[in-house]
């Protein structure tokens, strides 16, 4: 009788814990997975990621472009749809690409800082900092006429150095198909699509054209299912969240 309770016990309880890893909520060791700083961002701890939700607000967020064979098509693309992205810039590319930044400007798109040649910004002293983000934010300002950039630091590296000296926020993500690795774009956009919450940040790269074909497929089919795409900072002014120079962000859930 008392062997048959406590199997009964424990069948319950593997029961449980069978249904809780099926459950959403177990994938969000994401957050350790992202290379910054754990669960807690500015002292306020990171909400679990809720469930995918059917419909809400999503920023899509392009990194280390511009490349003009591949973020022109992405630009068309996009103004197709009506669709406003955010995309952080490397700042040796800019020179060159200076028409495709200034349309990016013109169309709706936000525009932020991904350092001037993609170097990891932890640890760097103040003049190393500013040959990174300074340098590209004053070639932004000299193209656009105007200082309203995000920063995006490589990797999602971010130490207080970073925070002190960074000048504006620090936007990271919260859902990244990892789209440099296999370039598969129906791998990329079942991950997207996935995981898709309301208030999420798109981790992408303008730099291929398979991730350009990803963006665009998974736009298409997360707007059936009811989301909108929206900038960066129109994502958190729809939230009520305040952008601060020095903090980082990575959501803006409900
Ligand atoms: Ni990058």
């Amino acid at each position: 009788m008392e062997r048959g309770a406590r199997s009964g016990r424990r069948r319950v309880l593997l029961a449980a814990l069978a249904l809780w890893a099926a459950m959403p909520w177990a994938a969000c060791v994401c957050w350790e997975a992202i290379p910054a700083d754990g669960p807690v961002v500015d002292g306020v701890e990171v909400p679990d990621a809720p469930a995918p939700s059917a419909g809400g607000l999503i920023a899509l967020t392009f990194d280390d472009g511009p490349r003009r064979s591949t973020t022109a098509a992405l630009l068309d693309g996009l103004a197709e749809r009506g669709i406003h992205a955010t995309f952080f810039l490397i700042g040796r590319q800019i020179p060159n690409n200076m028409d495709l930044v200034r349309r990016m400007d013109e169309e709706g798109h936000q525009i932020g800082i991904h350092t001037y040649d993609h170097t990891q910004l932890t640890g760097l002293n103040r003049g190393d900092f500013a040959a990174q983000v300074d340098r590209t934010r004053t070639l932004l300002q000299d193209t656009l006429g105007h200082n309203h950039f995000l920063l995006r630091p490589p990797y999602g590296a971010v130490d207080p150095g970073v925070r002190a000296m960074a000048g504006c926020p620090i936007v990271l993500w919260s859902i990244d198909p990892e789209d440099w690795d296999d370039k598969d774009p129906a791998r990329i956009v079942d991950h997207i699509v996935d995981n898709a919450k309301d208030g999420d940040i798109i981790l992408l790269h303008d730099i291929y054209p398979t991730s350009v074909e990803a963006a665009l497929q998974a736009a298409d089919r997360l707007r059936r299912r009811g989301f909108y795409f929206v900038t960066v900072e129109e994502l958190f002014a729809a939230r009520h969240i305040p952008l601060e120079d020095g903090h980082c962000y990575r959501t803006a859930y409900p």
